[in-house]
């Protein structure tokens, strides 16, 4: 039954439609990122050597020091109007993009803070 068939396959691409826009509305942080910020933060958040050692408050995203108190939205904030020598991201990332992107560094961060090396910092208590 020709009915039929055409049926199932217009339901089948509805559905599997649907899973790509649910796929989208969840951007990919890592790969924003990977796009977006590598060239200065660094894969792991350690920005590479070079401009580490000429632009000294650029902080490694691997510190947790780096998201004390500051919220998802307000990373998203500072990646709207840039800080520094980083350009502002408002009009090339989306929000959701921002957002996404916010919440891919935080996974960046070591658990042992000591394990952090760039910059340089004093141990605690010294
Ligand atoms: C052109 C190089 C460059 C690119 C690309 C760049 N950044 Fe930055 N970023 C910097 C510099 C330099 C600073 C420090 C600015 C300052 O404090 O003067 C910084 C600061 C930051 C900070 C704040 C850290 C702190 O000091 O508290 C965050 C978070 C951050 N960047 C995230 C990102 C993300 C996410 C992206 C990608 C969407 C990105 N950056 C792309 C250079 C860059």
């Amino acid at each position: 039954m020709r009915f039929t068939k055409t049926t199932v396959a217009l339901s089948l691409g509805f559905a599997l439609g649907a899973t790509g826009l649910l796929a989208q509305e969840q951007p990919d942080g890592k790969a924003l990122y990977e796009a977006n910020c590598v060239r200065c933060h660094g894969q792991d958040g350690v920005p590479p050597e070079v401009l580490a050692s000429r632009v000294k408050n650029l902080l490694p995203l691997n510190d947790p020091a780096v998201y004390e108190g500051v919220s998802l939205d307000s990373t998203a904030v500072l990646l709207d109007n840039g800080i520094g020598l980083m350009k502002p991201y408002k009009g090339v990332l989306t929000k959701d993009e921002e957002l996404a992107i916010a919440r891919y560094i935080r996974t960046l961060v070591k658990k042992d803070p000591g394990s952090v090396t760039l910059p340089p910092k004093p141990a605690p208590g010294s």
